[in-house]
């Protein structure tokens, strides 16, 4: 039997986390390199912090991803067609897709996110200023598993994934993402994805490590959020974030490390943290255009146009579903 794992904000309104997230973070938690997914970086006040991130003259990824909206907008929506599903992953405050209304002009717009209270309030706005179209809000975690419900029109579905937040998975956790993508997606559907691309160390490090310290309280808020969800104790004064560029490993790199040493309890587990030792928060893979191209390529989808700002900073691809 399939179960559906969502909110819809039609419906209900947003729940408590469910059995899995607890036996989510106590495996990383007690793992030999501790780790938190970064899913749980997005509770109310995360996806608020996330927010000013966006503002920040440091974080240039929304605002160059918005150039490329804005510099070519009418050009990806001739190739994207309008009157699609728009289904907007990660959408947060929903302003990227609403951006594109005007252009891509949606059969039904669908927005889904973690943060469930976050996306119904924004749905709410938006519902005002676009009563002509027809939306639906899902509250989900989609990263590991994705069935659209029915109430999701399945005629010309164009994925909506911006931001970057491909970078969030590993190149091969992006590549199962993208097939289930594809899998949803029907023949007549597609993906318009923003990419990240590989650039200089310091802009990278100043993006992932703000001097306002904006970065830092989104990373920090991870914590407050798993006290929460797992009845931990974490004394947020006691870690420090780090965000930095690892050429190695084509990624941004978020941590938390341990100030001094303490004892962490939560339901079912408890575990001794000395000074400086790390938790691993959040990866940001930074792609070269042709490796992302390949990337959707083994995943069912041919990229059809690619759009850049002058920098070449960030990508933005739109891609067909293939065979
Ligand atoms: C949502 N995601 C694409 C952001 C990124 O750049 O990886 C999250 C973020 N983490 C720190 N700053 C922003």
């Amino acid at each position: 039997m399939i179960t559906l794992m969502y909110i819809s904000c039609t419906q209900d309104r947003p729940r408590a986390a469910n059995a899995h997230v607890a036996d989510e973070l106590q495996a990383g938690l007690e793992a030999i390199d501790p780790w938190i997914s970064p899913k749980f970086l997005y509770d109310a006040l995360g996806s608020k912090l996330f927010e000013a991130i966006c503002e920040l003259p440091e974080y240039y990824p929304t605002r160059t991803e918005a150039a490329i909206f804005a510099r070519h907008g009418a050009e990806i929506a001739r190739v994207a067609g309008s009157g699609a599903t728009l289904i907007d992953l990660g959408a947060g405050n929903c302003a990227k897709a609403a951006s594109l209304f005007p252009l891509l002009a949606p059969s039904q717009y669908v927005a889904v996110d973690i943060s469930a209270e976050f996306l119904c309030d924004s749905l709410e706005r938006l519902r005002q200023r676009f009563p002509h179209i027809a939306m639906e809000g899902l509250g989900m975690d989609f990263s590991n598993r994705f069935e659209l419900p029915e109430q999701v029109g399945s005629e010309r579905r164009l994925f909506f994934y911006p931001g970057s937040s491909i970078g969030n998975f590993t190149p091969e956790e992006a590549q199962g993402f993208l097939r289930r993508l594809r899998a949803q997606c029907g023949p007549d559907g597609g993906v318009l994805l923003g990419v990240d691309l590989a650039k200089d160390k310091d802009v990278l490090d100043a993006a992932y490590d703000d001097a306002l310290g904006v970065t830092g309280a989104f990373n920090l808020n991870v914590l407050r959020h798993v006290n929460r969800l797992i009845d931990a104790d974490f004394d947020i004064r006691a870690w420090r974030h780090h965000g930095f560029y690892n050429p190695a490993r084509g990624r941004v790199e978020m941590h938390l490390e341990a100030v001094h040493r303490q004892e962490v309890q939560w339901k079912g587990g408890a575990r001794v943290f000395e000074a400086g030792d790390t938790i691993h928060t959040e990866n940001s893979y930074k792609y070269q255009q042709a490796d992302a191209i390949a990337l959707l390529e083994r995943s069912g989808f041919e990229a059809t146009r690619v759009w850049t700002d002058p920098q070449r900073w960030f990508a933005v691809i739109h891609a067909q579903a293939i065979g």
